[in-house]
């Protein structure tokens, strides 16, 4: 078999189900050894450090073009540059379908933009905005063929969002390929009424953003999309669930045994709707524009409750970058009112820091909740398991090296985005990833990524939610 050709000695290894110390040999880029004393040419020294599974970010936008014409910050490039920095080896984008285009065109299209640009390793959601004949007959199911086994649909937004029958559609396709619907759970009507409303009366300023997508028309959609998918008996995954009151929802359809898996994301644990206020009321709040938006106190305690109890499976940062400036949020028609704002903010580099150091470090969750939550339930859900999401003899050698006393402030100067601002400026984080290795080879260091962009597109599995019980 021949010596090992990397061994990282003196950590603590963490898996979801339990911690030890112990060595790692790597070999060809996979864990080749667990145990102790193990020797090869090179050598990294781990004490007094963590060893985790690399982080998979299973919800990050790259990319993708807007309806109004501006760009987001992050391409391929900058976007896995920064994942690798925050201790990611694995992101899962979406591949956008434009109404009118042919789904197989749309996956050509950002595999063109990924090939030869990813720091860390990728695979592709589909977004379905357009359920054709063509798309739902032929398209979608030779797609999944190829390991595209897993689709988003929107509940809402214009240009995205699908009506009952065409949900009803897609969730048909799905139970009969086996691929895992993500839903954006949020309703368009209500939304739309609200909006009209705060327009009428003036208030078009960001801040009322997050009036207009108010937690009932979230509470609603998902219970609509719980419904739709109990109908067909379809597995889904609600995702960036931002309160209480969906989360309500998800439990009520746990306890009668429908396969229904959630995620959460960082802004629902540290933002709250009066941060949309930016400095007084003014285009500032801009900064933390995102759907569903932030809510309050509550909503936040309830989140930390599912992260602990399993309600949720999923912790992504649903990073969506756009600059603070006119080529992305400050655009003339986004002055007029909040409803031309780009939606989203960046997190593909914080998510780790974030949950490490608001749930681990502060005693919320276990160490074991923080690995399942980032990379092991992802993994298993989005088809990569056992290759990716965990620490095991045969399985990619991609590791997180995590000093859990470093202690410092997120700040701008220091990320790897290609975003002009963050909306944690600031916060204090004990925690941090100092080494991130993809399949044996050190893509980021103490905050520096070295990485020649190596990363691979990784061909999925179906999802273990349609394993038989
Ligand atoms: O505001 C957000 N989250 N924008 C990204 C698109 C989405 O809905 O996930
Ligand atoms: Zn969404
Ligand atoms: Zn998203
Ligand atoms: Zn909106």
């Amino acid at each position: 078999m021949g010596g090992l050709d990397l061994v990282i000695t003196g950590g603590t290894v963490v898996t979801a189900a339990d911690s030890y110390a112990a060595d790692i040999g790597i070999k060809n880029g996979r864990i080749a050894q667990i145990g102790t004393g193990l020797a090869a040419s090179e050598r990294i020294d781990a004490t007094g450090l963590l060893v985790l599974p690399g982080g998979i970010d299973a919800h990050v936008h790259l990319d993708q073009p807007t309806s109004d014409g501006t760009t987001m910050a992050d391409d391929f490039a900058s976007g896995t540059r920064s994942a690798a920095a925050g201790g990611n080896t694995t992101v899962l984008p979406f591949a956008l379908q434009i109404k009118g285009q042919s789904l197989r065109a749309c996956v050509e299209d950002y595999r063109r933009k990924a090939q030869g640009n990813c720091h860390t390793d990728v695979a592709f959601h589909l977004i379905v905005s357009d359920p054709t004949p063509q798309v739902l007959g032929q398209e979608l199911p030779a797609l999944v063929q190829d390991g595209f086994t897993s689709f988003k649909v929107f509940m809402t937004y214009d240009d995205l969002v699908l009506n009952d029958a065409q949900l009803l559609d897609v969730f048909e396709v799905a139970r009969r390929e086996r691929a895992l619907v993500m839903v954006h759970a949020e309703g368009h009507d209500a939304i739309r009424h609200l909006t009209r409303r705060l327009e009428s009366e003036g208030r078009t300023a960001p801040y009322y953003h997050a009036q207009a997508h108010a937690q009932i028309a979230e509470r609603e959609a998902t219970h609509r999309a719980i419904s739709h998918a109990q109908l067909i008996d379809m597995p889904i995954v609600i995702v960036h669930v931002s309160g209480r009151d969906p989360m309500e929802q998800i439990q009520w359809a746990r306890g009668r045994g429908l396969k229904v898996f959630a995620e959460t994301c960082p802004q629902y644990i540290t933002l709250t709707a009066e941060d949309l206020r930016g400095l007084n009321m003014d285009f500032d709040g801009a900064k933390y524009v995102c759907s569903p938006p932030p809510r309050d106190a509550d909503s936040q305690a309830a989140i930390w409750q599912g992260l602990r109890d399993g309600t949720f499976d999923i912790f992504s940062s649903d990073h969506c970058p756009f600059r603070i400036d006119a080529t992305g949020k400050d655009t003339p028609r986004a002055r007029t009112s909040f409803k031309w704002v780009p939606n989203g903010i960046p997190g593909v580099e914080t998510r780790l820091p974030i949950l490490f150091s608001e749930g681990v470090s502060k005693g919320r969750i276990s160490l074991q909740r923080f690995v399942a939550l980032t990379s092991t339930n992802p993994a298993r859900l989005y088809g990569l398991y056992p290759r990716k999401g965990s620490i095991a003899v045969g399985a990619d050698a991609d590791l997180t090296l995590w000093d859990p006393a470093l202690s410092r402030p997120i700040r701008q100067i220091d990320l790897h985005h290609g975003c002009d601002y963050t909306p944690y400026e600031g916060m204090q984080i004990t925690g941090w990833p100092v080494r991130t290795i993809l399949r044996g080879r050190t893509i980021a260091l103490d905050g520096q990524v070295c990485s020649e962009a190596g990363g691979q597109e990784l061909s999925r599995a179906t999802s273990e939610a349609f394993a038989r019980d």
